[in-house]
Order: C-alpha cells, then structure tokens, then sequence
C-alpha cells in the first residue's frame, strides 16, 4: 500500500480534543489499559457512488497485513466505520487501514505504557495555555464514549477536585491554577468496568496589558517619630515587572549619612499583579530629619508616581508642672473628704436612718394592709364592688385594682358591681371595669333596707357561686370577706 494513494491523510485535522468523533490525524497515541477507538471520517457523507463493502486491515514489523475481524481478539468490535479496543494493549500497536472500495486510510497507532506512580502519562496531555485573569475552563465531557459514562472524576495534580456526572472547573486564571488537570470517565461495557482519561496541561502565562504604576497609600505621609530613634519608611507601589521604586533624600548638601533606602523587593501576586516595595531606613533621627519630604517614587514608561513622607516630632501630651501639681493637691484634697464623710456616716448611721424616715419615709404600716387584702383576694371567688364616690380613697382602690387584675387577667374570680348611688362621673373608676358584662352590674333604688325575698338580694345570690346548704351564723365571716355586705 503506497502512502501516495491516501489523500485523506494529508487533510488531517490537527485537532486533539475529546469531542472530536472520528480520528482524521494519522499519528495517534492511546493508553494501555483504556477503550480506545478509531473512527474513520467519511470524505463526503452524501456521497452514494461508493461501493459500500468496507474492510479493516492491520499491518506491523512482525505479521505483516491481517484483515480484521470480530473474532480476531476477544477485545476488539467492528462496526461499518468504527474500530473499538475494549481496552487497548501495547501489542495493538501499529499500522491500522480501513478500505471502502478504492478509499483506504490509514493510522499509526503507537500504545503508550501506563505510568505506575501518576493518574496520567505525560505523552499523553493536551497543553492549554491561559492568559492570568482570563477565563479558565476545564469541562469533562467524552463525545464518544458519553452514553456509556456512568461516573466522572476531575483531578489535578492527580488529587480529585470534583466527582460527578459533568465534573468541571470555570474561573479566572490565577497563576496557582496551573498543573495537570485529568478527567477521568468511568463506562460500563459488557459488565465490565473501565476508564477513559484526558489530561489538560495548563499553563498559566502573565498578561500583556501594561498597568499604570501607583505608589500605594495617601499623598502625604505623616509619621511621628522620637529624637535619638530610628524609623523605617516602607513605600510600596502597584507595577509593571520592568518598573522600580525609589527614595529621593538628597539634598542640596548632599546626604544625611544617617539615611539608607534598602533593596527593592519585587513579587507576583497569584491574580498575576506585581507588587515591589522599599525601604527607607533613618537611624538616630535628628532634628534635620524632621519636617523634611523624603519622596517615594514609582518610573515606567507610562509615568511616574510620587507619595511624600514626613518625620514630625511625636506629641507626648505633657501635662504643664503647675497644672499637675494643682491636679494632684485637689485629687488628695477630695478623697480626704470622702474619707472622712463615709466614717461619720458609719458611726451614725441609726441617727442618720431615722432623720431620713422622718422627712421622707412612706407609712410602711399601709403596706402590710396591702399584703392582707392580696391574700383575702386569693382566696375569694367574688368580687362585690359597692360603688360610691366616697369610698374610692387609696386602699379600696388597690383592693379594687387586685381583684380586677385576678377576675380579669387570672380569672380566678368573678365581679359583682353594686351601684349603690347613682354615679354621675366614672372617670376616677379603672378602664378594665367598663369591660364587665352588664347582668354582673345590680343597681340600688331603695333609700332604705329591702327584704331578703327582694328581686336585688335574689339576683345578687344568683351571681354569688351556688351552695348545697345554708352557712350556719358566724361561719358569715368566712364568707368571701370582700362582700362588705354579709346578707
Ligand atoms: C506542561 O506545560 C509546561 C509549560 O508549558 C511545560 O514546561 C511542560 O513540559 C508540559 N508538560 C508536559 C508533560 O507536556
Ligand atoms: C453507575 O453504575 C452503577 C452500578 O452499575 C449503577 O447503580 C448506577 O445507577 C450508575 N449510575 C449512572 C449515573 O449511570
Ligand atoms: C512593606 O510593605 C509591603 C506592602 O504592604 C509589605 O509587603 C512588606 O513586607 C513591607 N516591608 C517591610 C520590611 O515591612
Ligand atoms: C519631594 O516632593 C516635594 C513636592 O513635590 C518637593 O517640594 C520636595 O523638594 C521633594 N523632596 C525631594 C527630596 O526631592
């Protein structure tokens, strides 16, 4: 077979990628140990004049040519234009044809050994080269073999990153991203388990743009300083890798021996930035150092920039002796004073308590009163409120307030109002009483005292609780003692 009669081969697409679906190049390298397949490229696809009868041959060093067939290796399927390795070995190696009529094309297949120590075989990456901050993208697809991809790993550096059905990687570039990213593909094929790996080289190289170079930090500088001390002035500035910083500190006389600039420190950052910075060292500062403008400068070809840095004296805040001293005979002074104050108010203390209780002590007997009415309410079930403007002084009131806080918040107890006189003004009566329902309220028309069989005492026992018999005489006092009235 004469390479002269193979046009196809001199159309070789150099294309390298997973998605490719057929293998046009003529030189191809395959993994040990991996499916691998070869997949001829029809010249023209709506072309009928062809014989369609197709053949796959292979030649090497020791067989010479063979026709292949299915059953040629348990390992190996043939369909019309696809040759597939189920997985591919080094004796695969060699010389692949595929004849259709008078069209033969041809690959060398050359099986590369598995390295033992890494997930991939460095003959066997694509390099990718990726601008820093541009996008960088790593997606694990496999066009051939995708309806048989079961599980998908990325890894870089042969460390997995991702595991997944479409593991994949899409940021902006840094320089840390660069390295080996390998995707590995498992499938599925006649019960047997194996994988397909690509592997990416990526590089990450520095952009071409140019930055205009800033020294960092504000305009001015103020740094306080000491006399007699050193001090170290760090200007730093954002630049290009070509630029540099300086310090200007000479003056018209020359230098101060007392100033030296140190080396300029350069680094990239991993967003692929240069930062350089540099320092000013002023030993044993005196007075020709102060108020004098040691300048930072940053050169390139697009400019340059300047920040100035200037030594001022450090305020102490030193307190005038006279003040202090005056400070300090006051401090004594007063707490004397409170010295003394709080032993007098130790010695008399009784006499002192009870010369506050006479001018401003409460009548502490009203509030036992308090604590009397609070558990006389606690163990009542009605509240008989006989309304009369006279009777609202204090302690009613609070009997009033406690018993509605219990009927009305508690619900422990029920009210019972008596409007004993017709009361014109109910604006000194608490708001929760409005909120009693109006059967709970008994007015008083008579002037004087009504028979025990009267409709108010009949109504007023309907709303008192219900009872089996009638209390004896004298048990009337343990009745619910807020009832003023004991029928
Ligand atoms: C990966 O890329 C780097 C940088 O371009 C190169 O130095 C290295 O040789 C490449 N590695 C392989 C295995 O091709
Ligand atoms: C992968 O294979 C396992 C075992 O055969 C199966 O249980 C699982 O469903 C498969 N997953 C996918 C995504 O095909
Ligand atoms: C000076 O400042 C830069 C930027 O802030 C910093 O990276 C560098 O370490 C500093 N140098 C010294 C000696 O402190
Ligand atoms: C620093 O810059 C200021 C303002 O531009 C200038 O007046 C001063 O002379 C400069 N100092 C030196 C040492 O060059």
């Amino acid at each position: 077979m004469h390479l002269g009669q193979l046009p196809l081969t001199l159309l070789a697409l150099m294309c390298r990628d997973t998605s490719e679906t057929c293998t046009a190049r003529l030189h191809i390298n395959a993994l040990e140990g991996e499916p691998f397949f070869l997949k001829y490229c029809p010249f023209s696809p709506g072309h009928k004049n062809e014989p369609n009868t197709t053949k796959w041959l292979k030649s090497n060093d020791s067989h010479g040519e063979v026709e292949l067939r299915s059953s040629s290796s348990p390992r190996m399927t043939l369909h019309d234009y696809v040759l597939e390795f189920w997985p591919v070995e080094l004796d695969d190696s060699g010389s692949y044809f595929f004849q259709m009529g008078n069209h033969t094309h041809e690959w060398r297949l050359n099986v590369i050994r598995r390295s033992k120590h890494n997930c991939f075989t460095e003959k066997q990456v694509i390099s990718k080269t990726v601008e820093v901050g541009k996008a960088l993208q790593v997606d694990c697809n496999h066009s051939y073999y995708r309806n048989l991809v079961n599980r998908t790993a990325l890894y870089k550096n042969c460390e997995k990153i991702e595991n997944n059905k479409n593991p994949s990687l899409k940021k902006n570039a840094e320089f840390k991203d660069q390295g080996y990213y390998t995707c590995v593909f498992f499938l599925h094929h006649n019960g047997k388990l194996f994988h397909v790996t690509s592997t990416y080289n990526i590089t990450i190289v520095e952009g071409h743009s140019t930055v205009i170079p800033v020294i960092l930090g504000p305009e001015i500088n103020h740094v306080e300083v000491e006399l007699g001390t050193d001090v170290q002035l760090n200007c730093s500035a954002s630049l290009n890798e070509k630029d540099h910083v300086y310090w200007n500190f000479l003056r018209d006389d020359g230098q101060d021996p007392n100033e030296h600039e140190g080396e300029e420190i350069k680094a990239r950052t991993s967003e692929g930035k240069w930062h350089a910075s540099r320092i000013l060292r002023i030993e044993n500062i005196n007075e020709k150092n102060l108020n004098f403008s040691y300048n930072c400068t940053v050169s390139s070809e697009k400019g340059l920039d300047t920040k100035r840095f200037v030594l001022l004296i450090k305020d102490r805040g030193d307190i005038p002796g006279h003040v202090f001293t005056g400070g300090m005979i006051t401090a004594v002074v007063i707490s004397g004073g409170v010295v003394c104050l709080v032993i007098v108010a130790v010695i008399y203390r009784i006499d002192l308590a009870l010369f506050y209780r006479h001018f401003m002590g409460r009548d502490e007997t009203l509030t036992a009163v308090v604590d009397e009415i609070h558990s006389l309410i606690e163990q009542s079930r009605r509240l008989i409120i006989v309304l009369s403007t006279s009777y609202m002084f204090n302690e009613v009131k609070y009997e009033l307030e406690s018993g509605l806080h219990e009927a009305l918040v508690e619900r422990k107890i029920k009210i019972i109002l008596i409007e004993f006189a017709p009361i014109s003004d109910f604006t000194f009566l608490p708001q929760s009483l409005k909120l009693l329902k109006s059967h709970r309220v008994l007015k008083w028309k008579a002037d004087k005292s009504l028979s025990y069989n009267s409709r108010f005492w009949k109504n007023l026992l309907y709303l008192m609780p219900a009872k089996m018999a009638r209390p004896r005489r004298g048990e009337c006092e343990a009745e619910p003692v807020l009832a003023r009235s004991c029928p």
